[in-house]
């Protein structure tokens, strides 16, 4: 039975086409990129597998049940996670209480392995507002990951990230995917840093399914060079 996976999910805003019957499968311990151009439908997929986004058409199922209709809280108490392209953190809560917070939420077992794993031990104790940027992003990261999810979708962890940051956390979720059993969508834009970190990568384009594969297979394919990555490939 397949961990979790999308079936023909089709999104329609009134007359925009988000999402054409898209299909994808995640399996556990699997880090899953999905990268495609402006406007391609990536948050509206991690929307529509979230639940926060109703399906026009087409079926997420999670360990072989059919779970379309099901809310984002309950898919989030049965171990399907997600985090926003916009950063969440509550400003005036220090690093601590906020991921004290969450954990005691979702019965985690093991916070200090997260937070060694993303680096946050030394700002446990500074209030969210006053964090740079880039490690107000490790702290969502961390949110989403606490409560051992067994699926965690990831909608641009490393926007408004320096390349080198971008690197090292998607570095970061392999890691913690790896270790603990999880398995990831991870949408991004850093194209080379998805190559590097995911064990298969599908490229959305025009809400479709352009392919999906090893990253190697992936950044060679002629429709993928064309559509997308031009002379970046
Ligand atoms: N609430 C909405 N109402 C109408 N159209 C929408 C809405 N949200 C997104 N769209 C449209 O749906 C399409 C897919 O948008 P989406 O935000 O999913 O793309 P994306 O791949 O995440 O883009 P980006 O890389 O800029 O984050 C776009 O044409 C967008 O304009
Ligand atoms: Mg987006």
């Amino acid at each position: 039975m397949k961990l979790f996976e999308a079936k023909d999910v089709t999104v329609r805003y009134g007359a925009v086409r988000a999402l054409e019957e898209v299909a994808i499968e995640i399996e556990p311990g699997v880090v899953h990129g999905v990268i495609g151009p402006n406007g391609a439908g990536k948050s509206t997929f991690i929307d529509a597998l979230s639940g926060r986004r109703k399906l026009t058409h087409g079926k997420v199922l999670y360990r072989g049940d059919d779970i379309s209709t099901r809310p984002v809280v309950w898919r989030r108490r049965h171990g399907i996670s997600r985090s926003f392209q916009k950063t969440s953190v509550f400003p005036s809560m220090t690093v601590r209480e906020q991921l004290d917070m969450v954990a005691w939420r979702n019965d985690e077992d093991n916070l200090d392995e997260i937070v060694e794993v993303l680096g946050l031990g030394s700002i446990l104790d500074m209030v969210c507002s006053e964090i740079a940027y880039g490690t107000q992003r490790s702290v969502d990261l961390a949110m989403a990951l606490i409560g051992r999810p067994s699926v965690v979708l990831l909608d641009e962890p490393c926007a408004g990230l320096v390349a080198a940051e971008s690197i090292q956390t998607l570095n970061h979720i392999r890691h913690l995917c790896k270790i603990r059993d999880v398995g990831a969508i991870v949408v991004d834009h850093n194209v080379e840093g998805i190559f590097g970190t995911c064990d298969v990568v599908t490229v959305l384009n025009l809400g479709q399914v352009l392919t999906t594969g090893d990253p190697v297979s992936v950044r060679k394919n002629p429709d993928v060079v064309r559509a997308y990555l031009g002379s970046a490939a």
